[in-house]
């Protein structure tokens, strides 16, 4: 058995040994177990593969020392020759069969590992795209990053962990001691009175051990938090513009510092453990020897023997510790399967309807009515655990929309313009329910968007935003993301009619160019073009569209302004608006004042009405009008 309960044995009670005090004080919700067992049955064959091999092994093992036994008392004190050789040569085909089951033993347990981590991250993933856009908003990215790393890990290690100490170590304990007290009770008995006294204190260690490995991953969490913040482009930046970097350095070196301190005792306390438990087995050993040797000289006992019992002694410490520390590796195990648990047990709060309906065919209709809306409470859509505070807000929902209603009709456009804050951004995304509304309906045809399935719905209605997110990918990968199927020539139709095309022709790379975070940096408006290509390829029947704010030079502005034409023709839109020129075009205009609409019409109507819209106007658009007269 050298990997799982030499060597490796050391390193796992190593592991086990590591787990927090506090775990060990947790109520475990009911169910878990059940369900913890649910993810092992597809693993059944293998497991029981895995346990013959760990029995055979333990077998294997422990019959070594009867071997060694046989060639001291029966070979060399009988002067045989012959029968020492046979016995060496049988003993030399045990290890190699130690090694060889060892082997399949690991290849079997890493099976079985492996897949139960991918069969965890798998799930966790899939159910975290389905949760609302306000979840991500308030989960810290690094957290969420964690669950499926670490938490996953964890599981795993314990899972893992706990199926081979217990059945490993119980197995090959019981054989063991078994055999040593067959062959002489007394010396069993004597070697193994100062258990008790190392078990003790190893358990007590282990719980400090524990305590600093939780402490150490907080503090590394903490050190790599202001790393994440600092290394980004943006974080870099700010810190370039106003930060003091002597500072900056001074706040890392306090977080790193920490994270040597732990380290340095996390180190001393492990050596202390293996220390004690080397010195604890040594001592047993000399116990062995001398009680043994005195029997031996008194011609109770023959020497082989108590070279026999030596033989076990020494490896039975390390799994007895392990044993004796089952039930922290079992707590463990649970505590990381309730953490991934409890993020599979969010619920989406946009649900597919049960009952689907399909999106009408045609130009479609846009249509709010009677719409309320509440942005949801942190209890609602998140975990407190994600955002790294103790419990979360219970903040109420403050009410963000009154009683809007309004129709798009099929090929037109309305703008909505407002002060910021109104609440134009959150009409466009109930239009493709990154929200539901809570009460009245938004509506395609008389078909509420709430009863078509979200890949219908997704299909028909296009979103660009105002800060498009472009994946760190090629250009040409970014805008097939809309319909991966499309031909290159599509592409290029695509960028075209975005005002885009040109540059990319530029660009040595062309399509291939790499975008995004690290990638070739586009303009805010090339940004916006490229976003606008992939929306034009997906050729959606309804496009949602938050123009950009930014100023663009007059050129960019007037490429913009071209891309967003094309963009709209003979499309259902509601576009955020921002620039005149878009507004003017407009069939109809909604102008937002705190999550109500105020006015509604035409440019030229609004403006003979002296409403807000007036107001507005004259603060911020008129000065995109071209010197013609309004
Ligand atoms: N995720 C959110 N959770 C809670 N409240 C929100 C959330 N997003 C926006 N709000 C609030 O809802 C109100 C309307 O915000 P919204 O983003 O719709 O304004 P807007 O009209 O788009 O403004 P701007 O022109 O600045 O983009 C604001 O008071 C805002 O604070
Ligand atoms: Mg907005």
């Amino acid at each position: 058995m050298m990997s799982m309960h030499g060597g490796g044995g050391a390193r796992m009670g190593m592991r086990s040994m590591t787990r927090n005090r506090d775990i060990l004080e947790r109520r475990v919700a009911p169910g878990t177990l059940k369900r913890i067992l649910e993810f092992a049955r597809q693993y059944r064959r293998q497991l029981s593969v895995f346990l013959a091999a760990v029995v055979l092994d333990a077998v294997v093992t422990s019959v070594a020392p009867l071997l060694l036994r046989a060639i001291i008392d029966q070979g060399i004190a009988q002067r045989r020759e012959g029968l020492v050789i046979g016995l060496a040569l049988a003993t030399a085909g045990l290890a190699v069969a130690d090694a060889g089951l060892s082997l399949v033993e690991r290849r079997i347990s890493s099976r079985i590992g492996e897949g139960l981590i991918f069969d965890l991250r798998s799930r966790v993933f899939r159910h975290i795209q389905q949760m609302p856009v306000a979840f991500f908003s308030r989960t810290q990215t690094g957290a969420l990053i964690s669950r499926l790393n670490n938490d996953v890990i964890g599981a795993q290690q314990a899972f893992t962990d706990l199926f081979s100490n217990v059945v490993g170590n119980v197995v090959l304990l019981a054989i063991t001691l078994g055999v040593m007290l067959t062959l002489s009770w007394q010396i069993t008995l004597v070697a193994l009175f100062l258990l008790p006294v190392f078990l003790l204190p190893a358990r007590r260690v282990g719980r400090r051990l524990g305590g600093m490995f939780q402490q150490g991953m907080e503090l590394n969490a903490e050190m790599n938090m202001v790393m994440t913040e600092r290394f980004n482009v943006a974080g870099a930046t700010v810190v370039k513009l106003y930060g003091r970097p002597e500072e900056e350095a001074g706040h890392f070196d306090n977080r790193a510092s920490r994270v040597r301190d732990i380290g340095v005792r996390q180190a001393v306390y492990q050596r202390f453990f293996f220390i004690a438990l080397g010195l604890v087995a040594s001592l047993a050993t000399a116990f062995a020897y001398g009680f043994g040797g005195v029997e031996v000289l008194h011609g109770a006992l023959p020497v082989g023997t108590v070279i026999a019992i030596t033989a076990y002694l020494t490896r039975i410490y390390g799994p007895l510790t392990q044993v004796s520390n089952l039930h922290i590796d079992y707590m463990s195990a649970i505590v990381s399967f309730e953490r991934l648990f409890e993020v599979l047990d969010l619920e989406p709060m946009i649900k597919e309807p049960a009952e689907a309906r399909a999106v009408p065919e045609g130009p479609l209709k846009v249509s709010f009515s009677h719409v309320n809306f509440d942005y949801p409470g942190a209890e609602e859509v998140s975990l407190a655990s994600l955002e790294a505070v103790a419990t979360l807000e219970r903040t109420g929902r403050v009410r963000v929309l009154h009683d809007v209603s309004f129709e798009v009709a099929p090929g037109t456009m309305t703008a909505l313009v407002g002060p910021s804050g109104a609440g134009k951004s959150t009409i466009s995304s109930l239009v493709t329910r990154l929200y539901d509304v809570a009460d009245g309906a938004v509506e395609m045809n008389g078909v509420d968007v709430r009863e078509m399935r979200l890949a219908d719905l997704n299909g028909v209605v296009g979103v660009v935003t105002q800060d498009s997110h472009l994946f760190h990918d090629t250009l040409g990968a970014n805008v097939l993301y809309a319909r991966p199927e499309a031909t290159e020539a599509e592409v290029w139709a695509a960028l075209d009619a975005a005002q885009i095309g040109d540059l990319v022709r530029t660009l040595p790379l062309g399509l291939e160019t790499v975008v995004g975070e690290r990638g070739y940096r586009l303009s805010g408006g090339e940004k916006q073009r490229v976003a606008l290509a992939r929306l034009m390829l997906k050729s959606p029947r309804v496009v949602v569209l938050d123009e950009a704010t930014a100023h663009l030079d007059n050129e960019s502005e007037l490429l913009v302004q071209r891309a967003l034409e094309e963009s709209l023709r003979d499309r259902t839109s509601l576009v955020i608006a921002h620039r005149l020129s878009t507004i003017r075009r407009a069939d109809q205009i909604l102008v937002v004042e705190q999550g109500r609409i105020v006015e509604r019409g035409t440019h030229d109507e609004l403006l003979d009405l002296g409403g807000l819209y007036r107001d507005l106007y004259l603060t911020q658009f008129a000065g995109d009008e071209p010197s013609e007269a309004i």
